[in-house]
């Protein structure tokens, strides 16, 4: 008997993850390509790409496969997949293996086509697709199959994607193009008004992640920043605290919350009850950020509870629903 391989696959914004059920995540690397800016040629990808981007001069480029969970350059979509692909199945492929890949809730059947194309692309006909709400509560532990609702809220890089979920499908749900990215923009913007200082996306980033949080009250810390000075253009090194990174997150922070309040206002009410009772799922690195948690519970009076690992709930949940292909027919589809 020829065994088919299995292959799941999680094609974010900012990170590439791929796994295979019973052996679980194998990869788990920055999305992004480094080009020879003279003639495109693909020079290096992944973490490898990404220490290169920071060290090298400006004759090489970065791209990104996908720019808010749709697909922004085709090539690097098609590239970046066969690469770790390959480098996943390195046995010899005789039957196309068969793909679960998650695609955004929020995307339109134009951009979900051009994911199938290049994921197709390997060599394989055989690709499920799965939403990516329900393959992050799948891999939050929950049991979409059954007739409760469950409520998550996704935040990674380019997309937080709201949905509650019932009987192995979205019932409600709202995608918008707020999240991860978005605070580092908008800790660049607060930075260059308050303290006439330019950034860049790494050191927001950074900001975010180790002194950030929604609340000041929580940890008050600081770190030590370069940058240039808007008006002198020269370096500089300023400190910023846990209370600036409040102040700069007020904005995307309340349009997550707006979206999730949405959500649950046009949520059928025994459905919503259920969604009271057992919580807003969070998950993604985005769903990270300190004192998030605290602030939607309080402002929607809804319990909310952090997954375990809840970057890796959306590749979990594809390994399990390609593993257990047939309990999940409502919520994989065959593209
Ligand atoms: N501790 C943290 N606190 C806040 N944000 C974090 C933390 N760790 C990582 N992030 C942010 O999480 C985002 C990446 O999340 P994730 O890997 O889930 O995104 P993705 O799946 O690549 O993107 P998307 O699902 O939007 O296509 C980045 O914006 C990163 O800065
Ligand atoms: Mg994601």
């Amino acid at each position: 008997m020829i065994l088919r391989q299995q292959l799941s696959i999680d094609l974010g914004t900012s990170n590439i993850r791929l796994g295979i059920p019973k052996k679980g995540i194998l990869i788990n690397e920055p999305a992004v390509v480094a080009l020879d800016r003279s003639n495109y040629k693909i020079m290096a990808i992944g973490e490898e790409a990404r220490d290169m981007l920071g060290k090298t001069p400006s004759d090489i480029i970065a791209a990104k496969p996908l720019k808010n969970g749709v697909i922004a350059n085709y090539r690097i979509t098609e590239a970046i997949t066969k690469y770790y692909t390959d480098k996943v199945l390195h046995n010899i492929r005789l039957l196309g293996p068969e793909i679960m890949s998650s695609v955004p809730a929020g995307i339109t059947s134009t951009e979900r086509r051009a994911i199938i194309d290049a994921i197709k692309s390997v060599g394989t006909n055989n690709v499920y697709i799965i939403k990516a709400p329900l393959a992050a509560a799948l891999g939050a532990g929950i049991a979409i199959a059954e007739p409760h609702g469950n409520m998550i809220l996704d935040i990674g890089a380019g997309t937080s994607e709201i949905a509650v979920i019932s009987l192995g499908n979205i019932v409600s749900n709202s995608s918008i193009r707020v999240a991860g990215d978005s605070m580092d923009h908008a800790i660049i913007d607060y930075i260059r008004k308050k303290y006439n200082l330019s950034v860049g996306e790494k050191t927001a980033e950074k900001i975010k992640i180790e002194i950030g949080a929604i609340s000041p009250q929580i940890d008050n810390k600081s770190i030590e920043i370069s940058g240039n000075n808007t008006i002198s253009e020269l370096p500089e090194i300023i400190s910023i605290t846990t209370e600036d990174t409040t102040d700069a997150l007020k904005n995307p922070v309340k349009e997550i919350i707006h979206a999730v309040k949405q959500v649950l206002q046009h949520t059928p009410p025994e459905l919503a009850s259920d969604v009271i009772d057992r919580g807003i799922i969070l998950t993604g690195s985005g769903a990270k950020l300190r004192g998030l948690d605290e602030l939607l519970s309080r402002v929607t009076g809804v319990p909310v509870h952090m997954a375990e690992d809840p970057e890796f709930c959306v590749i979990k949940g594809c390994n399990i629903a390609l593993e257990n292909i047939e309990s999940y027919k409502r919520s994989a589809i065959k593209a």
